[in-house]
């Protein structure tokens, strides 16, 4: 497959006291999304960000606000993210009772709709909404926190979503959020991935974000297509 590959960076690993900084660095190094990740402690174990950090990121950078919201009760929350800035909005399949709702109200309003998928839930959850879906964001991660090992399952998991994608001409795109780094990401990417996310592999301590991205871009290289 030849082909561009999307880079989406996490801000949950990023420097919060320099949060504005950072993303505008990672937007220079060639960063397509800023993924942002919600959480409210219900659905997943921890509080993370909301609305603030949108807002206060949005006059920021132009790049493409991808948000994720690992939320109970999703749909009451859908037009404040939408009002706060954000472009791309997931929901997960497992919170949401009236997903077809939901997306239809995201597609109303000309923004994208995604559909978050843990890695315990099979895809067959899913086969009802996907023709309606821009994005669907397959966890290699079970949600909550960053830094954690990376799901192999989600691999032929991903070779199964794109065939289905692809023999049905549907256009949604294929995101992959968790453990992403050098080590997996060109294993995602040869899987049919069209986005990977990825926070501690490009916000840490050991490398500036501009050499991260440049590390994740030439490990994609191996797959074929170009990040
Ligand atoms: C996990 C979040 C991910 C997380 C990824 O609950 O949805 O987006 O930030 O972190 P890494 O890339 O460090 O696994
Ligand atoms: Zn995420």
């Amino acid at each position: 497959m030849i082909g561009f590959v999307k880079l989406a960076p996490s801000i949950l690993s990023a420097d919060f006291a320099h949060l504005g900084e950072q993303v505008r660095e990672a937007e220079a190094a060639g960063a397509d999304y800023i993924h942002i990740d919600v959480m409210d402690g219900r659905f997943v174990p921890v509080i993370s960000m909301g609305l603030p950090i949108v807002q206060s990121l949005r006059p920021v950078t132009n790049l493409t606000f991808d948000i994720h919201l690992m939320v109970v009760e999703p749909e009451k929350h859908i037009e404040s993210f939408l009002d706060a800035g954000g472009d791309i909005i997931n929901v997960h399949v497992e919170a949401a009772t009236h997903l077809h709702r939901i997306v239809q109200t995201v597609k109303s309003r000309g923004k994208r709709a995604g559909v978050s998928v843990n890695p315990g839930t099979p895809l067959s959850e899913i086969e009802e909404i996907l023709p309606e879906l821009d994005q669907v964001m397959l966890m290699a991660v079970n949600p909550g926190y960053s830094g954690q090992a990376f799901i192999e399952s989600v691999l032929p998991k991903t070779r199964r979503l794109r065939k289905l994608l692809d023999e049905h001409r549907w256009g949604a795109e294929i995101e992959i959020d968790g453990g992403v780094s050098i080590g997996t990401a060109p294993g995602c990417v040869a899987a049919g991935a069209d986005v990977l996310v990825a926070a501690s592999a490009v916000f840490n301590k050991t490398a500036s974000i501009t050499d991260n991205i440049a590390k994740l871009r030439e490990s994609v290289k191996t797959a074929g297509r170009t990040l």
